[in-house]
């Protein structure tokens, strides 16, 4: 099997059932970005907003560090870093994915000091340093960090109710750039895996601040906008076009309407996407670093480049002044003790950072260009364009957009940090459907061209073999085999969409499915492979039952996350008619396409001896009956499926062995943080406890502790809290947490006698009072009922109760009272700081004794005089004895009385 289930079943489920997959309760949308991530909680009765961590800040460093044996995220983390370089560990998203040898991971050691490793799979670790070495993957160091977001969401999702018991999140949107490489989206997805929580989709951040703006407007035109999002790790331009049609505007073309719900609905279709991976923010703060690198090594004569610490104060500090740039001309930079008890300290202007970054302008301008052209549209056709991104407030990134489209077609109405987060949980809301939202269609693609490639059959002559059909048909039929390759998705192919690939084939083969060209940052091209066997038999068996040229169909799919993979692959075969078999496939797929975008330009594409056609379709209308098989019935045809056998290439997506290993490395660090917490917790209670009872000591007044206490468990009390406090003091912080409860349970055991003697106290007067109220009800009755039982036998007319049921009432009165009497006597000369000589509790039994003989007297029927018979009457027998009682004794009082059911009426 695969091993992996990601790129083909999250496939499988998009285009086989995307829409039933049920996502329960609340989704959890991130925004992991280079230097901070945002996330936002979809969840019924929870404000739809941007989650706060505990700081209350709403974007939370991607860094994580350790001091010591504590883990820290977010400020904590990133406060830290420039202490403890050796354990920090920032920007890893631009880490993910990829290959030990790139680039990328060159350009990271330039902008970190942490120590990196090759990792057994080829990919990126790191190792902690000051003598800990335990070494992370990339993917384990960002699933700490999602499983940080996943507890302050929970806990957030929790502190509403607070008796519900703890909610889990497990759901996520991932918003990622859409330059993210299958192998990238692969090792953020483990990542997510690892921390527990499970993918919805990954959505591209352009395409997310697209839904947030669309989100609260109306397009009755339709309407071209960019998103230029300009983030740390890079800067992407997203041609957008806008249109919505209102619920009964029959006369638009467009297929957006949604019939169901009646609301006016938006369509968003992404046109054209471009990019530079080498612009980012992370650029800019680099070559500001190096500035006040060289300007430090001008002034002091010191290189500062092998000092961590110094290097890592020299980062941060690059980020504040840029911030600081970007609204001001000038900033002073000050370092306390950057490096050898250097004080540094110098002034930039904003014109010497931008001359430093004059190459970049280009750059940033580029992906614009890039992705209108793949738009096929000009600036003229752009309504605004819409910035977002930590950098697009930075003046000369602005500028270089400003000198591209014009000023006035900047959009500054957006949250340029968290509309890309709200986007995707808005996003996450709408593929749920579990939501009410504006109702929004997104129609996404992908940048990159990628291509299916094989080798062609070689075959022997034979001559008698005429009417075989050959790889092409009017070629001799000698021929070596050699690779053919085939465009399948070109760039800005639509997500979410499926081709069927036709091969006259006799044989097994395989598929590789490929970038067709090499990508930025040094990303391998090879995505995977795919043996397809069981072919020759699969012919013969068509060709038995009178195909004619039966062939292998191969369907390659891109998830609506941006995954390409292969997802089955059959043998075909129609029975011969009049037509041939290729008019035959062009009706088959031909009329199937049925998609009325205009951008959707499909067409069955020639592509050496294998033909390919399109099925592009949105997510409500994949279904399964659009397979080729199923979806014309009336022709006589058949399928053999064959066996597909996938492996990734590459950067292979961690194998659900290498998953589990990770989350029990990880299960383990936070078992191990709960365990000190709780630690903690013990040795904070125990001290707060040990305080508590010294105070009570300490203090001569009359207070309820000194009275109910005697001298000489005061003094016994006093000399173990010395002890204790003292081992508190020399040895508690290396005790374990059985160790502080014992110590805690010890000194509690001597102080229990104390509080349970003024708990008695509190408790007698009350409890006293209910004893003496029950005697005097109970002699109440007696003498009203001895009265009754005396008119009755005057009037000749039954009694309620027989004198002898009175008189043992009477007893039961009587035994308590002197019961009571005599304890109370003696209770009365105990001191109070001596035990009770009676309890409240025997008090209160005793007392519910009598209590509960009274009422079952008390509660008993009048009877008739026994006239009329009773005995059909079960129903509302039932009835009145449900109406009367309130305890067992009453119901079965009710059931010895056999009352008529007319004492009812
Ligand atoms: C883009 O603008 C050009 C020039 O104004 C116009 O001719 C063209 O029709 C526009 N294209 C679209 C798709 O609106
Ligand atoms: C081909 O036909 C044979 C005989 O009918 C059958 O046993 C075999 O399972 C078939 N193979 C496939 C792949 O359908
Ligand atoms: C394609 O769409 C047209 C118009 O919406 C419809 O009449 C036709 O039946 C559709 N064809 C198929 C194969 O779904
Ligand atoms: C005894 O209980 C009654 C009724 O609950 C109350 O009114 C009365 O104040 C109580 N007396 C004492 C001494 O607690
Ligand atoms: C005694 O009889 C009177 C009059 O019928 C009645 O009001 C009273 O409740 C009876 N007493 C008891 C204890 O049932």
């Amino acid at each position: 099997m695969l091993p992996r289930n990601r790129v083909l079943f999250s496939l499988f489920f998009f285009l086989l059932s995307f829409l039933l997959r049920a996502v329960q309760g609340s989704i959890l949308a991130i925004d992991y970005g280079s230097e901070f991530m945002k996330a936002s909680l979809i969840k019924p009765g929870v404000p739809f907003d941007v989650l706060l961590n505990r700081d209350s800040k709403r974007k939370i460093h991607t860094t994580v560090s350790w001091k010591g044996d504590d883990r820290l995220f977010g400020q904590d983390a990133f406060n830290i870093a420039s202490r403890f370089p050796s354990d920090s560990f920032s920007h890893l998203k631009g880490l993910l994915g990829k290959d030990f040898d790139s680039e990328a991971v060159e350009f990271y050691r330039s902008i970190s000091a942490a120590e990196l490793l090759r990792t057994e799979r080829g990919t990126v670790g790191l190792r902690r340093g000051g003598g800990e070495n335990t070494e992370w993957s990339v993917e384990e160091l960002i699933a700490m960090q999602f499983a940080y977001v996943k507890e302050l969401a929970e806990s957030l999702s929790t502190s509403g109710t607070s008796t519900e018991s703890k909610e889990t999140v497990r759901d996520v949107v991932l918003a990622v750039p859409a330059y993210f490489t299958q192998f990238e989206r692969d090792a953020i997805v483990d990542a997510l895996e690892i921390a527990g929580l499970r993918l919805v989709a990954l959505v591209n951040d352009g395409t997310a601040v697209a839904l947030n703006y669309a989100m609260t407007r109306s397009f009755p035109e339709r309407e071209y906008h960019i998103v230029y999002d300009a983030g740390a790790s890079g800067v992407r331009a997203t041609v957008v076009s806008f249109l919505s049609s209102a619920p009964d505007d029959k006369s638009s073309k467009s297929k957006v309407k949604d019939v169901t719900t009646g609301k006016e609905s938006t369509q968003i279709t992404v046109a054209g996407v471009g990019f530079d991976r080498s612009a980012g923010g992370l650029e800019l703060d680099r070559r500001l670093r190096d500035m006040l690198a060289a300007d430090f090594e001008a002034k002091h004569k010191r290189d500062i480049h092998g000092d961590k610490r110094g290097m890592t104060k020299l980062w941060k500090e690059a980020g504040r002044i840029k911030a600081i740039l970007s609204a001001n001309s000038e900033v002073v930079s000050t370092v306390e003790s950057l490096a050898f008890d250097i004080d540094y300290r110098a002034k930039f202007t904003r014109t010497e950072f931008e001359a430093r970054c004059s190459d970049l302008l280009g750059k940033f301008k580029a992906p614009i260009v890039d992705a209108l052209e793949m738009a096929g549209l000009t600036t003229e056709n752009i309504t605004s364009v819409i910035m977002a991104g930590g950098h697009s407030r930075t003046p000369m990134v602005q500028n270089a957009v400003k000198s591209l489209v014009g000023a006035d077609k900047i959009a500054v109405s957006v949250n340029a940090d968290e509309s890309a987060v709200l986007g995707a949980a808005l996003y996450g809301a709408s593929v749920s459907r579990q939501y009410r939202t504006k109702d929004i269609k997104v129609s996404d693609i992908i940048p990159y061209a990628i291509q299916v490639s094989y080798q062609s059959e070689s075959k022997a002559p034979n001559p008698s073999d005429v009417g075989e059909a050959d790889e092409q048909s009017q070629q001799p039929l000698v021929k070596p085999a050699k690779t053919i390759n085939s465009l399948v998705f070109p760039p800005g192919s639509k997500v979410g969409s499926k081709k069927t690939l036709t091969f006259k084939r006799k044989d097994d083969f395989s598929l590789k499915m490929a970038y067709k060209e090499t990508l930025s940052n040094g990303s391998p091209s090879e995505l995977l492979e795919a043996k397809l066997s069981g072919v020759k038999e699969a012919i013969a068996n068509l060709t038995e039952e009178g195909a004619v040229d039966p062939v292998v169909k191969a369907t390659v799919v891109l998830s609506e996350s941006g995954f390409a993979g292969i997802r089955d692959a059959i043998a075909y075969g129609e029975i011969k008619q009049d037509e041939t078999v290729v008019d035959k496939l062009k009706g088959l797929f031909g009329g199937s396409k049925n998609d009325s975008d205009s951008q959707d330009a499909d067409s069955s594409t020639d592509i050496g001896d294998s033909r390919s056609s399109t099925s592009t379709s949105s997510a409500a209308s994949a279904t399964p009956s659009e397979s080729a098989a199923a979806s014309t019935p009336k022709k006589v045809q058949d399928t053999i499926s064959l066996t597909l056998d996938v492996k990734p290439l590459s950067i292979p997506a961690l194998t659900p062995a290498q998953l589990n290993r990770a989350k029990s490395r990880l299960g383990a660090i936070d078992a191990a943080e709960a365990a000190k917490r709780r630690r903690a917790e013990a040795h904070n209670n125990l001290e707060a406890y040990l305080y508590r009872l010294r105070d009570l000591l300490d203090n001569e007044d009359d207070t309820p502790f000194m009275r109910c206490s005697k001298e000489e468990e005061r003094k016994v009390i006093q000399e173990k809290l010395e002890e204790t406090l003292l081992w508190m003091h020399e040895e508690a912080d290396s005790a374990s947490m059985m160790e502080l409860l014992d110590k805690r349970d010890a000194i509690e055991r001597l102080e229990r006698p104390v509080v349970f003697r003024y708990k008695e106290i509190e408790a007698f007067p009350p409890t006293l009072n209910n004893s003496q109220m029950i005697n005097f009800m109970t002699r109440m009755f007696i003498g009203e009922a001895r009265q009754n039982i005396t008119d009755d036998e005057a009037a000749d007319v039954p009694s309620k109760w027989t004198a002898e049921e009175i008189n043992s009432l009477e007893k039961t009165l009587k035994e308590h009272e002197i019961w009571l009497n005599e304890w109370v006597e003696k209770q009365k000369s105990v001191k109070m700081n001596e035990d009770p000589v009676i309890l409240t509790t025997e008090m209160k039994a005793r007392a519910k004794t009598l209590e509960n003989h009274l009422l079952k007297l008390m509660r008993r029927r009048t009877p008739k005089p026994p006239k009329k018979s009773s005995s059909s009457s079960s129903s509302a027998t039932s009835t009145s004895s449900t109406g009367t009682a309130s305890s067992g004794e009453s119901s079965s009082t009710a059931a010895e009385s056999k009352p008529s059911p007319h004492d009812e009426l």
